[in-house]
Parts: structure tokens; C-alpha cells; sequence
């Protein structure tokens, strides 16, 4: 693959490395994205379903919608996309470099490949909480029985998700905007790049000096030096080796 190389020799100089995950980063383990093709935007209104109103105005149309995509990430299995970030996590931490995975995911699946020095800015949709008092939970496989769900403290439960309209966990959102301000080099994998702050976060990570990499299936919005266009389940892998040649990401 053209630009390899340069991307590869940059990750091996790296002090700091950022990671700057979008939905993108999980299709191949067959969840859907939002904007890509068939993604949920495209047949869906955000407006109707991802926002505070939304919830107020049908909360059982909201949580059945989310509950169906919560029981699909517990059904997924990460890819080799999940698997090589981890790794590359392991490379930088082993050389004695600092290394941010920051996800607007909510599937869970970075935690299930192995990455340990995560921020989620958009929540996590294995964890509900009670609308009203905040008090969280964590639901068990099945499906809830029926929709609303009623919270535990009166209120009822929602998922543990940024909605449209909302802010980001404050600490998250400053531990990304740290890390992007102090690294070497920044991916960006698996997002349009048109959702902020996230998508801020690759600007400030230029502003910084930082080599900036998009990793996609066609070229986005991101402001980057660099495109390394293709899936990222063949493109991490491709790269973490040519980074590291002893490296062996797991699946
Ligand atoms: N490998 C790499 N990139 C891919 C792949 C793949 N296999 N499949 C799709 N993509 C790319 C698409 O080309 C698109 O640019 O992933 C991107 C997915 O973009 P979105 O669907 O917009 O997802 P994301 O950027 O994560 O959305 C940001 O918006 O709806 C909200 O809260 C939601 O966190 C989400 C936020």
C-alpha cells in the first residue's frame, strides 16, 4: 500500500500516539455506522431518536432502538481492525512511549480487543441509567421486556450515551484534548470527521506538530498529512507490521 512506509517509520519515532476511533472501526464486525453506506442516518432521523427531546417526546421508541443496537455490540466480536489498535497500544507502551485510544464508539469492542488506555467520549452503551436520578446499570444479555424501561428511581432507564444536544463527559473529553495537544502522531480511523468536538481533536493534534493519518474507505473532511485509504481491518494490521515487524496482533 503507497504511504506505508512514511506512517510506519513515523509510529516507530513516536513518543505519543494517538488513536481517534469512529463507527467506521466496527463494521466489520457488522455493526452499522451512521453516515457510510447503510449507515442508521441514512434511514433514520437522528433527531427523532438521539436526542434528550426525542426521549422525552417517545422514550419507548428510543430505548427499543437502543436496545437493539446495545444486544448487536454484545454480539459482535472485535475485528482485526480492534485487535491491531491494541497491539500498537502494547508497541508504543513496551517502547516507553505514551499512547490515547479516544473512541466515539459505544459498542464496547475496544475494551473486548485488549485496549486498556481508552477515553469513550460518547458514553457506552452496555451501561443504562435512570433519567431522572442518573443512578446507572448495567442490563444483562437479553432484551429488555418492554420499552420504556422503568428506572430505579423512578425515572426511566436510558442508555449511557452522549445524545445530540448533550455534553461530553467532561474528564474524557479533557484526557483526548490533552493527549491530541501532546502527541507525535495521530490516526484517525473509521470517522466522517464531521461530529465535534471529536472531530477537533485532529486539528488540535496539526496544531501540535503532530503527524496526522487517516485511515478510511474513502477520504473524509479530516484535515490530515496523511490517507492510508482501504478497510481498517486490512489496513491496521498491514501497518502495525510494518511498524513493527516482531509484532503479532491477536485474531
Ligand atoms: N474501515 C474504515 N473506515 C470505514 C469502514 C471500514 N471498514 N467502513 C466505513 N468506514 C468509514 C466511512 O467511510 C465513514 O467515513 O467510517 C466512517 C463512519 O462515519 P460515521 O458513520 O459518520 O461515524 P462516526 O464518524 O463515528 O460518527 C460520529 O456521530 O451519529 C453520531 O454519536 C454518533 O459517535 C457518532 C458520531
Amino acid at each position: 500500500m503507497n504511504g506505508i512506509e512514511p506512517v510506519a517509520a513515523a509510529l516507530r519515532r513516536a513518543r505519543g500516539v494517538v488513536v481517534l476511533t469512529g463507527a467506521g472501526v466496527s463494521v466489520e464486525s457488522g455493526l452499522r455506522s451512521f453516515r457510510g453506506r447503510d449507515g442508521w442516518w441514512r434511514g433514520h432521523d437522528p433527531a427523532r431518536l438521539a436526542t434528550p427531546e426525542a426521549f422525552e417526546a417517545d422514550p419507548a421508541l428510543v430505548s427499543e432502538w437502543y436496545d437493539t443496537r446495545r444486544l448487536a455490540a454484545l454480539a459482535a466480536a472485535p475485528n482485526p481492525a480492534h485487535e491491531a489498535i491494541a497491539e500498537l497500544e502494547r508497541q508504543v507502551v513496551v517502547a516507553g512511549g505514551r499512547f490515547q485510544l479516544v473512541t466515539q464508539n459505544v459498542d464496547g469492542l475496544h475494551q473486548r480487543a485488549g485496549s486498556e488506555r481508552l477515553v469513550e467520549l460518547h458514553g457506552n452503551l452496555t451501561v443504562w441509567r435512570d433519567h431522572r436520578s442518573g443512578r446507572r446499570v448495567t442490563p444483562g444479555p437479553a432484551a429488555f421486556e418492554a420499552y420504556p424501561v422503568p428506572g430505579p428511581d423512578g425515572g426511566w432507564l436510558r442508555p449511557d450515551v452522549v445524545w445530540f444536544g448533550e455534553f461530553l463527559p467532561p474528564a474524557a473529553l479533557a484526557a483526548a484534548a490533552a493527549a491530541a495537544a501532546s502527541c507525535d502522531v495521530m490516526l484517525v480511523v473509521g470517522t466522517s470527521a464531521v461530529v465535534f468536538p471529536a472531530a477537533s481533536l485532529v486539528v488540535e493534534a496539526a496544531a501540535a506538530g503532530a503527524v496526522t493519518v487517516e485511515v478510511n474507505v474513502e477520504a473524509t473532511p479530516a484535515a490530515v498529512g496523511h490517507r492510508l485509504i482501504g478497510a481498517a481491518g486490512e489496513v491496521l494490521p498491514r501497518l502495525v507490521r510494518a511498524s513493527w515487524p516482531s509484532a503479532r496482533p491477536r485474531g
